[in-house]
């Protein structure tokens, strides 16, 4: 039996969380082979861009989680894998300057999928890259159900099909249901995901509100805001308080749940 959701809270992760979120990772990647992040590499994520790093928790717990990283879109437009797009788990790959929110984890636990909780997370996704001015959001989505259908049909036919509803896929209807599009096949995408087959869909959502950055001085200016701009509140780390903004013209109030 579900158990009564009381208090649902998005709030930004933290290292206090680790130990809850490895748990929660195991639990909700099952058919995948080591499905956490490893701490150092939690901690290295929050040190290079914490305000991309969200949880949804449920009755106090974590039920679920958003990583992110901000990349230039001009060196991964091609096939590119996930250890690639990571930089080896390192997040080298992070840059402020870069132009596309770039999305390197998403999950819900299997007992509160349904309920809406991952929209959350994709709308708190698409409000930061408004935010940052960012031109989109982009992952390399997994197709799990793919597996069941490899022996028939390719990858391409196979997105077709869960596009037009013919055949259900978990995640790639989730996806196309918050508004991506897919652009490729990405192939060899993320190791050891056999359900996919080793494949993803490279999935993409435009931020209609992006403004290229004024050539007289603006684009240096915002981007040196940008350094303080969009801080969790240092008391709570919850998302429904202040948010330090030095360029107004960027500044907003989040959404609350
Ligand atoms: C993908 C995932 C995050 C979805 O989270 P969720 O909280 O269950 O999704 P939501 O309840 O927010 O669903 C939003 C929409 O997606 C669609 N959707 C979600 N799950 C679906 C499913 N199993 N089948 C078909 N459509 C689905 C629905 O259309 C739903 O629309 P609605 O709001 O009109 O009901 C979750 O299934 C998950 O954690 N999967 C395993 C981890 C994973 O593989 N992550 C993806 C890495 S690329």
């Amino acid at each position: 039996m579900k158990q009564k959701i009381k208090n649902i809270e998005l709030t930004y992760l933290t290292i206090d969380d680790y130990q809850e979120l490895k748990r929660a990772m195991i639990i909700a990647y099952k058919t995948i082979p080591n499905p956490y992040w490893e701490e150092l590499e939690i901690q290295t994520l929050l040190s290079k861009f914490p305000e991309g790093q969200i949880v949804i928790k449920v009755n106090g717990h974590i039920t679920g989680c958003a990583l992110s990283i901000i990349i230039d879109h001009e060196q991964f437009e091609d096939q590119h894998t996930y250890k690639e797009i990571t930089g080896n788990s390192t997040f080298d790959t992070h840059t402020q300057s870069g132009d596309t929110l770039y999305g390197i984890d998403v999950f819900i636990k299997p007992e509160f999928r349904g309920l809406r909780l991952g929209r959350r997370l994709y709308d708190f996704r698409k409000e930061l890259c408004e935010k940052l001015n960012l031109k989109g959001i982009e992952f390399g989505g997994r197709i799990p159900n793919y597996h069941k259908y490899q022996d028939k049909m390719s990858p391409k036919t196979y997105i077709e099909r869960v596009k037009s509803k013919k055949i259900l896929d978990p995640v790639l209807n989730f996806q196309l249901s918050n508004d991506f599009y897919p652009v490729r096949v990405l192939k060899g995408y993320l190791e050891g995901d056999s359900a996919s087959n080793e494949y993803a869909v490279l999935l993409k959502w435009d931020n209609i509100y992006y403004e290229k950055p004024c050539s007289l001085g603006f684009g240096a200016m915002a981007d040196a805001s940008l350094q303080g701009y969009y801080r969790p509140n240092a008391a709570s780390g919850i998302l429904c308080g202040h948010f330090e903004c030095i360029q107004k013209r960027f500044c907003f109030v989040p959404r609350i749940f």
